[in-house]
């Protein structure tokens, strides 16, 4: 665990080097996401969050990364599927929900308060249907439970048929026509064009996104 500040003592450097070195294994098999593994590692451990929720938990790669951030921090990890996902992750602070994501976010306070968390989100993975309609009730549904300092991940901003990864090897994917993307550009009211990568500012978030291994955006909400 990181405790107090950044000044990491020995013990805590030797946690996380090891975390690192965990993570990046784990990255080694070629998935539909192994190319964003340390990326989402390194971004969601600089947060220090207090609470994490991840929507869609499917076989675990994800939940790998965001349990060990969690772990390190001393945070919960909330992880919702609509499939049973219980069994892919192993720390004790995760809470596995399983349910349609839109039906448990009207009942995110009150879980909260009966579980003895705050209903305010650090960090957001999302990672669901990759359905248009779905990812903007997903933005409508949890973006007011975000905390002011907060960090958003979308995996799979760049859905095709055919995926790249950064080694140059392919991968099966399937085309959403654009359904990700597209409703996070409702929301910010801008175009991306998500065959590149990109930094922009608008409306007081900073994203950045990562064009290969079926797109990931990140989004920090820094006013
Ligand atoms: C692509 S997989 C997630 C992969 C995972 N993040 C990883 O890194 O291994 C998508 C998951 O979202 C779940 N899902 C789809 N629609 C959902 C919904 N409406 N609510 C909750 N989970 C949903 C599916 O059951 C599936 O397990």
């Amino acid at each position: 665990m990181l405790k107090g500040s950044w000044e990491l003592r020995d013990t805590a450097r030797g946690a996380l080097e090891k975390t690192l070195a965990a993570v990046r294994r784990r990255a080694s098999r070629r998935t539909d996401i192994c190319d964003h593994l340390e990326t989402l590692f390194v971004e969601c451990l600089a947060l220090r969050p207090a609470l994490i929720v991840e929507l869609g938990s499917g076989d675990g790669e994800s939940t790998f990364v965001l349990e060990r951030v969690a772990k390190l921090w001393d945070a919960p990890l909330v992880s919702v599927d609509i499939e049973d996902r219980a069994e892919v992750g192993s720390y004790f602070r995760r809470r596995f929900v399983r349910m349609d994501d839109i039906a448990f976010a009207a009942q995110f306070p009150a879980w909260c308060a009966a579980q003895g968390l705050p209903a305010a989100i650090d960090i957001l993975f999302v990672d669901t249907s990759h359905l248009y309609e779905h990812t903007g009730a997903e933005i409508a549904s949890w973006f007011p439970y975000l905390s002011p300092r907060c960090k958003v991940v979308f995996h799979d901003t760049n859905l095709q048929e055919v995926f790249t990864r950064k080694d140059g090897s392919v991968g099966r994917g399937w085309d959403n026509e654009r359904g990700v993307i597209r409703a996070i550009e409702d929301w910010f009211g801008v175009s991306f064009d998500e065959t590149k990568d990109f930094v922009m500012e608008k409306n007081g978030w900073l994203i950045r996104h990562w064009r290969h291994c079926n797109g990931l955006m990140i989004m920090d909400r820094y006013f």
